[in-house]
């Protein structure tokens, strides 16, 4: 039985469901609400002003944050508040809004290093399966090594994590979590930073995770790149879900406008 069965089994209805969660430090309610849902195999862009508490969602889905109340559900998962590497372990993995590379390793180290379900883990399998262990670090390698093809950080893959540019570190970073096989993928603005070429590349690449079944939810400030790879948006406005729909929909809506999309809206996208 794999591990993501029941994430799986729900295989019509949303991936992940989120129920009036709420976070507050101390006495600022950074998320105060948020409900929505995030379909399968689709990329959705959770949008929404600085502030708005999007990167604490992402925090609380992945269990990087224990939820004050409300529910999340990963397929038919009861996830709320379960320890991080049990969530990664469902298929949920996410990418930080600072990259968050191992400075001291090298590139492919990085990759190697990066949590996924390994029968490593069982100290059964250490001592008593050392072959299995043998072969499956085999396999390890030879995956990395695709994804860092795949990635355009083969030639760099024995350089230092830390020598990379801020472009690269991002490239790295979802590298990470793709190599845990995520059956959905939380990105914190993947593109914040790098230059147009590479938020092209980044968004074919977006496009590609989700060509192989890979569901993905990111957020991004850019309207044009949402514009241009998202299906659905999800507009989150001081730590509430204020609006969901396609984004030429929430272009109509008043309250979105008003809350976030006031200016850049008005431009238009910029192709
Ligand atoms: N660890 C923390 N301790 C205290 N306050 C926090 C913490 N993390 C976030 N906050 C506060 O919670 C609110 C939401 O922050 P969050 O980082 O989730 O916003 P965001 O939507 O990701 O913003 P941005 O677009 O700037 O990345 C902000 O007021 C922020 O200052
Ligand atoms: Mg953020």
């Amino acid at each position: 039985m794999r591990y993501d069965d029941n994430v799986s089994a729900a295989a019509d209805g949303p991936i992940l469901r989120c129920e009036a969660i709420t976070k507050a430090f101390g006495g600022v309610n950074a998320v105060n609400g948020a409900t929505f849902e995030v379909p399968r195999n689709k990329i959705t862009a959770l949008i929404g002003p600085n502030g708005a508490g999007k990167t604490t969602v992402v925090n609380l889905l992945s269990g990087a944050l224990k939820i004050d109340t409300g529910k999340v559900h990963l397929g038919n998962i009861d996830i709320t508040n379960m320890e991080r590497y049990k969530i990664a372990r469902l298929g949920l993995m996410r990418t930080f809004q600072l990259s968050r590379e191992l400075s001291g390793l090298t590139v492919l180290e990085n990759l190697l290093v990066a949590p996924k379900v390994q029968a490593g883990e069982s100290l059964f399998n250490i001592f008593f399966r050392p072959r299995l262990l043998q072969r499956e670090e085999k396999q390890n390698l030879e995956r990395a090594l695709e994804i860092l093809q795949t990635y355009g950080l083969y030639a760099l893959r024995d350089n230092r994590a830390s020598d990379l540019s801020g472009g690269q570190k991002k490239l790295l970073e979802i590298s990470r979590g793709v190599m845990a096989s995520p059956s959905l993928f939380l990105l914190d603005e993947p593109m914040a930073g790098v230059n147009p070429a590479l938020i092209e590349k980044i968004g074919g690449y977006i496009l590609d995770m989700k060509a192989q079944g890979v569901t993905v939810l990111m957020i991004e400030h850019n309207l044009n790149v949402v514009e241009r790879i998202c299906d659905n948006v999800i507009v989150l406005a001081e730590g509430r879900t204020l609006a969901t729909g396609k984004l030429s929909e929430l272009r109509e809506n008043k309250e979105v406008v008003t809350a976030y999309l006031g200016e850049i809206i008005n431009a238009g996208p910029s192709h």
